[in-house]
């Protein structure tokens, strides 16, 4: 069943109820003032008769039924007339008195000229003795009696009637009219506050049902679904549950889009990983399967040029085979399954160690390491010795490749960093080729090659620098590069000081 037929449902099962309520607490009224079942019936056309007599009326009332029972005659004489019309001055009521169609008495209080004309007829069986009577733009209620006099057979009646409010008398006409009014009012009353309530309720979930299709269809912008539209600021201007379910609306489906664009993100670069792996693969093989051929076919006919095919396919293998090596190592990092071996390092002796073991090499091919400066006070870091050490060499190694001045120069520094200093700073500077400010956001991504042309010229499969930054993001540091092109670069990373008071921060990474 439909919330919208369910509030319906209940709305008029509502309106039902209060009208059965409303008659019931009518009987009940009735029943109680009449004190019986029965004259209900007769509720509304007699209802003055539960209006109980005042007292002077009662014992005028029967004083009068006295007289009908022991000497009629004597109720023509307006002298007793007007002694017992004067027990009815306190109530203001007063009495008239009829001989056939003669008036006898007209007490004076009633002040009516028109009311005896508009009296009903004799009717000496006395059903209906009590009434109300209009004369002009007045109302009285009466009580009476009618009588015979049985030595003259004449017939006679005495009436006791008392002023009443035109407004009283007009609600007392209208009742029925009201009772629909006020029916209908009811009634209205509930249509409005269904509307009302199907209005706040079941519009807002339609528009949740059709954002919600829309979302299942793909559609995750915020524009687009009516929920959010119609309702755009909701959850400031409703602060119910609707406004709630807004709310919550809008932050699922910003999340489920946040998801699907990292998803498609994801695949993105998975594509983009297979095929740079397969070129970067596939580019020395095609060589080696070349040589190997070229050696089949005979074309290697000389020992020298055999040994330079030979020395090619060598030197083609051993590059994939180097590829292999580091998108293995890429790979296992990527998965977080290298271990990493984290000790207290003081970086001061670790660079000039580092350095020391390079310098070697480096002044071999005719270039100057610049070592940090010696002396500086010992400050430890928590790291992994061999992992740092690859990473420098990654950055020494891109140096050398992009080496184009006539004397190359290498330096390695440190200093520390941050707002309480509690950063060390490692900077490996050279005075290289430099990289375009256009690449420099990319050094860090994986397969990314400056050159772009992945020839493999440089004999580098760009993943040196994604491998440092996987390093460093394991040790909790950053990692940047700054470059001039045509002077230099300069790349940076940070350790975190191992500072027993600060707990041990490298310790965790472990
Ligand atoms: N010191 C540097 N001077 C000039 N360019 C650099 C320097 N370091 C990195 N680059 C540029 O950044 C790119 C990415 O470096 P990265 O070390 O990741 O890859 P690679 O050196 O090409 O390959 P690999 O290191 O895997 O052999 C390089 O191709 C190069 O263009
Ligand atoms: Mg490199």
């Amino acid at each position: 069943m439909s919330i919208r037929i369910r509030l319906l449902l209940s709305y008029s099962s509502m309106l039902v109820a209060s009208i059965v309520l409303f008659l019931l607490a009518g009987f009940l009224v009735a029943v109680a003032m009449t004190g019986d079942v029965k004259s209900v019936r007769s509720f509304y056309t007699s209802h003055y008769a539960v209006k109980p007599l005042s007292e002077p009326e009662e014992s005028t009332y029967l004083d009068i039924k006295y007289y009908v029972k022991n000497g009629p005659a004597q109720l023509y004489d307006p002298a007793l007339l007007q002694e017992l019309d004067q027990k009815l001055a306190p109530i203001q009521a007063g009495i008239i008195g009829r001989q056939g169609s003669q008036l006898s008495y007209l007490s004076p209080r009633l002040n009516s000229a028109e009311l005896p004309a508009s009296l009903p007829p004799i009717e000496t069986s006395n059903i209906k003795v009590r009434d109300t009577v209009q004369a002009g733009s007045r109302y009285f209620t009466y009580v009476k009696y009618d009588f015979t006099v049985p030595a003259d057979k004449s017939e006679g009646s005495i009436y006791i009637l008392k002023e009443v409010s035109p407004y009283g008398e007009m609600t007392r006409e209208l009742l029925p009219v009201w009772i629909g009014v006020l029916l209908l009012s009811l009634m209205a009353t509930n249509l409005l506050l269904y509307i009302w309530a199907s209005r706040a309720i079941v519009k807002p979930l339609q528009s949740l049902r059709q954002s919600a299709e829309l979302i299942k269809a793909g559609e995750l912008d915020s524009a687009a679904l009516p929920l959010l539209r119609s309702d755009a600021a909701m959850g400031e201007t409703r602060p119910d549950e609707i406004g709630q379910l807004a709310q919550s609306f809008e932050e699922m489906r910003r999340k489920l889009k946040q998801s699907v664009e990292l998803q498609l993100q994801y695949e993105e670069n998975r594509k983009e990983l297979v095929s740079n792996i397969s070129h970067d693969l596939k580019t020395p093989m095609t060589s080696i399967i070349g040589y190997v051929e070229g050696i089949q076919d005979g074309v290697a006919a000389t020992p020298d040029k055999m040994d330079t095919y030979l020395k090619t396919i060598h030197s083609k293998a051993k590059q994939m085979d180097r590829l292999i090596d580091e998108l293995f190592l890429f790979s296992k990092l990527d998965l977080n399954k290298v271990p990493f071996v984290f000790e207290p390092l003081d970086i001061g002796v670790f660079l000039q160690q580092t350095a020391e073991e390079l310098r070697f090499d480096l002044e071999q091919k005719g270039i100057r390491l610049d070592k940090p400066e010696a002396g500086k006070p010992p400050v430890l870091v928590f790291a992994d010795r061999d992992q740092l050490k690859r990473l420098i060499g990654n950055m020494v190694d891109n140096s050398l490749k992009h080496m184009d001045k006539r004397e190359p120069r290498i330096a390695i520094g440190w200093g520390m960093k941050g707002p309480n200093g509690d950063e060390v700073v490692v900077c490996m500077e050279d005075n290289g080729a430099g990289i375009a400010a256009e690449a420099l956001p990319y050094v860090f991504d994986r397969f990314y090659r400056a050159d772009a042309s992945r020839s493999g010229q440089s004999g580098g499969s760009g993943l040196g620098l994604a491998i440092a930054k996987q390093i460093i993001e394991r040790h909790g540091g950053r990692i940047w590069a700054e470059s001039e092109p045509g002077k230099g670069t300069r790349m940076f990373f940070t350790l975190r000081k191992n500072d027993e008071a600060n707990g041990r921060p490298g310790e965790g990474l472990a």
